[in-house]
């Protein structure tokens, strides 16, 4: 137990009034024994998707250190793993590369821990990770273990049940994944395919080293310019509403959703608004990817608090669309 700092990638100097990491459920579940764990608190992973409001944090901070990446099932097809939530993500990814099992490397380099990626349904390039998900393991904030089947988590895009305020109270301790030890790659989404060189056999290091290209070449480094990634998600709107766009800006990017709804990239409305590259303040809006709002350097939560309000209303009012934040605002 420390009075300490909480990482965030947004680089922001937050304090909470108590921070607990714990190595191993039995540590969480002495820390819940002895009332140690009171509201308010937050569950943190790597700090790769969160906001803070406030330079200080009133109350508990909890952080899993967990770790392990355990083979529960096999056989010639499938293997099933049960993993630490503490495990950063990315390493698991490199070691189901490395192991030749498919499903995970289009997640490649995606910042975080295991934990998170099972309350967020982390996603990129055509593969959300509720597609590898068997089961979700919680300890909730009274210390009862209660094991989340994928049906019950209400995945959805970045989104899960876990994100309910309600639900805040469960602690996720371990992911179990299942991948598949038969080839089967994901290549289709965006510019994949054309980066991936055609004189060689396509191979899972290959691929994951083509999504780690793409990733650096619009994302910026969090240890460089402080950032969260995708600042907002990409809209769903009505087939009608996509029309009247079309017909106006005929080369605007999209994805089918369902038979109702269409997806726009928010990064290219953000950049036909004239945000990219811009600042605000210590804020801006990163010149390679409109998506992603950065800390120039001593922004406080505030500051890009205001230039995400600045985007969204921009994008209203040339749109008519209503983008909202991916990353978790703290009070
Ligand atoms: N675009 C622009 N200008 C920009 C940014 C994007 O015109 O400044 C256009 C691109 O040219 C492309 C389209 O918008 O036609 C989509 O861009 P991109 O493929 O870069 O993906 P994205 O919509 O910006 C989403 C995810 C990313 C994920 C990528 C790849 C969300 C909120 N973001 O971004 O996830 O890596 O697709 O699958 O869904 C994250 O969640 O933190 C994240 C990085």
């Amino acid at each position: 137990m420390m009075d300490g700092w909480i990482h965030n990638t947004f680089g922001l100097q937050v304090q909470a009034a108590q921070l607990l990491e714990y190595r191993t459920e039995a540590e969480l579940l002495d820390y819940l024994a002895k009332g140690m764990v009171k509201a308010p608190f937050l569950h943190v992973g790597a700090g790769s998707n969160l906001l803070f409001i406030n330079e200080r944090y009133e109350g508990t901070v909890l952080h899993s250190q967990i770790k392990g990446m355990e083979v529960t099932a096999e056989n010639d097809q499938e293997v099933c793993l049960r993993v630490g939530a503490g495990e950063v993500w990315d390493d698991f990814v490199a070691y189901c590369v490395q192991q030749n099992w498919y499903g995970a490397e289009n997640l490649s380099l995606i910042p975080g821990e295991v934990g998170a990626s099972a309350v967020q349904n982390i996603g990129a390039y055509g593969v959300e990770v509720k597609d590898l998900i068997m089961a979700v393991e919680t300890i909730d904030v009274n210390g009862q273990k209660r094991v989340f089947q994928p049906a019950e988590c209400a995945y959805a895009y970045r989104d899960s049940i876990f994100k309910r305020p309600e639900m805040k109270r469960y602690f996720v301790t371990y992911v179990h994944y299942r991948l598949s030890k038969v080839e089967h790659l994901k290549l289709d989404y965006g510019t994949i395919r054309k980066e991936l060189p055609d004189d060689v056999p396509v191979t899972l290091p290959l691929v994951r080293q083509t999504i780690i290209n793409i990733r650096q070449r619009k994302l910026p480094d969090p240890k460089v310019l402080g950032n969260a990634g995708s600042f907002f998600t990409n809209p769903m709107v009505s087939r009608e509403k996509w029309q009247q766009l079309l017909a106006a800006y005929p080369d605007m990017p999209y994805y089918e959703v369902d038979a109702a709804r269409v997806k726009i990239p928010a990064g290219w409305m953000i950049e036909h608004c004239g945000w990219k590259g811009k600042a605000l303040g210590p804020a801006a809006v990163h010149d390679k990817q409109a998506l992603v709002l950065v800390n120039l350097g001593g922004a406080s939560g505030a500051d890009i608090v205001a230039l995400s309000e600045a985007v969204c209303q921009a994008v209203l009012n040339k749109f008519g669309i209503e983008i909202h934040p991916e990353v978790n605002f703290i009070e």
